[in-house]
Formats: C-alpha cells, sequence, structure tokens
C-alpha cells in the first residue's frame, strides 16, 4: 500500500505522484512498482540549495528554497512545495520555470510547521 503523504517515481518513465490517500495495492506504473522518494536532509551535498527554510510571521508562512536559492530554469527547477503542520500535509504550491522558488500560505495555526520540495533532478529535499 502507499504510504501517507508519500511521493513515488517511476524509474522508467520518470512519472512522479503524491499521494493524497493511499489505499492497497501498492503504485504501479510501467508494469513495476513505483519507487517511494526519502527526503534528502540538512547533511547531504547540495542542501543549501534544496532544503527549505520555513518563515513564520504571524499567521503568514513563507517557503523558501534553499538558503541560497535554487535555479528555476527550464531543465532544472523546484516543482513542489509542501507545508505540514503536526505532521499533516496542509498546503502545497506547484512552481514553473522563471519563478521565485518560494511560496506564501497562510496558516491559522503556525506551530509545529515543516516543509519540503521536489526538485525535478535531485528529487525529495526537507
Ligand atoms: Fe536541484
Amino acid at each position: 500500500m502507499a504510504e501517507q503523504f508519500g511521493v513515488y517515481r517511476c524509474e522508467i518513465c520518470g512519472n512522479v505522484v503524491s499521494v493524497v490517500e493511499p489505499h492497497p495495492p501498492e503504485l504501479v506504473c510501467c508494469g513495476q512498482a513505483m519507487t517511494l522518494l526519502k527526503a534528502k536532509t540538512k547533511e547531504m551535498e547540495g542542501e543549501e540549495k534544496h532544503v527549505p527554510v520555513v518563515q513564520v510571521e504571524g499567521n503568514k508562512v513563507v517557503v523558501k528554497i534553499g538558503s541560497i536559492p535554487h535555479p528555476m530554469e527550464e531543465k532544472h527547477f523546484i516543482e513542489l512545495i509542501q507545508l505540514f503542520a503536526k505532521g499533516k500535509l496542509i498546503a502545497e504550491a506547484r512552481l514553473y520555470p522563471g519563478q521565485k522558488p518560494e511560496a506564501t500560505f497562510l496558516v491559522e495555526d503556525a506551530s509545529g510547521l515543516k516543509a519540503r520540495e521536489y526538485c525535478n533532478v535531485h528529487g525529495l529535499w526537507g
């Protein structure tokens, strides 16, 4: 069964899916099981351009990717920013080349926030 809030990639065609509600059976694409992506962290190479930086001002949350802004070029860009509160996905933003590598969200409660992002070249980070 797929993992709640999991992001999966097909190793053959490159399809990427984000799970909204998991149910059996496993996710399959191109005739084989899709790979569950594990979020890379601060300890990994390239973190300065990939690990989300979460800035909270009252109920406004700005998520920037990363401490050095990530490129947003046609062939290399941040596709998705997800915001979690206390372990639950509460908001996400789809980004495109040419945009800033950041997203702004409004939240009712700014406690327990964590962000995650997907780079089309370097994968999932958070
Ligand atoms: Fe990247």
